[in-house]
């Protein structure tokens, strides 16, 4: 647990999740999907599915398949931040994730969360981490790269709303440099 203070002057707890989040977990990624937020998933989840959700990370981080850190304040989870290891002969391998509640955005926080990530990640042997940024999502194209990812792709299309399409950019950051 390590207590990290935003720009702002405002305290958080980077931490690892625990089953007794699912609440605020379910509040963070239904507000990110309300929101329209340019990440993967478009729908709303139920409590019954976030519990679910959540046991299985809460699994696969003392398995060494994920890492996850959540930022919290007073109990409110604010964001989430995770690698999803690969397998095998891709087991150095890890796909990123990370988001912050609108109204903590601008202090810090996913630059902060994302650097705990890749030491906890380092630690466990992952060398390079993927990720999909939209076409159209600037903030995070400029966190991706002030974290040290290179752009490695265009993919065409990878992403579908509906009838439109958007391009995604692969990035990578290769941990081991
Ligand atoms: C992208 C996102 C995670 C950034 O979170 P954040 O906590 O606001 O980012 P930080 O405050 O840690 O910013 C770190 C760096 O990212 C870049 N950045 C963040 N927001 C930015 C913005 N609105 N415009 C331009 N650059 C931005 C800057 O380089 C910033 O460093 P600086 O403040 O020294 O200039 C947040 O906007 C978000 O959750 N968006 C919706 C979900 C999402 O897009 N997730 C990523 C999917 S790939």
């Amino acid at each position: 647990m390590l207590k990290f203070v935003a720009k702002d002057g405002s305290e958080f707890i980077l931490r690892e999740p625990k089953i007794g989040d699912a609440e605020s977990c379910l509040d963070y990624i239904n507000e990110l999907v309300r929101e329209g937020a340019p990440i993967i998933i478009n729908k709303v989840s139920t409590l019954k599915e976030e519990k679910k959700w959540l046991r299985r990370q809460i699994e696969d981080i003392k398995k060494k398949l994920n890492v996850t850190l959540v930022a919290e304040k007073n109990g409110e989870i604010v964001s989430i931040c995770q690698l999803w290891r690969r397998a095998y002969r891709m087991s150095h391998v890890a796909d990123f994730g990370v988001g912050v509640k609108k109204k903590y955005r601008g202090i810090g926080i996913a630059e902060a969360i994302s650097r705990e990530v890749f030491k906890i990640a380092k630690e466990k042997g992952i060398e390079i981490v993927r990720s999909w940024v939209f076409e159209d999502n600037g903030p995070s194209m400029t966190l991706h790269r002030k974290l040290g990812f290179v752009q490695d792709a265009i993919l065409e299309d990878e992403i579908k709303d509906g009838r439109n399409y958007k391009d995604a950019f692969l990035m990578s950051l290769y941990l081991k440099k």
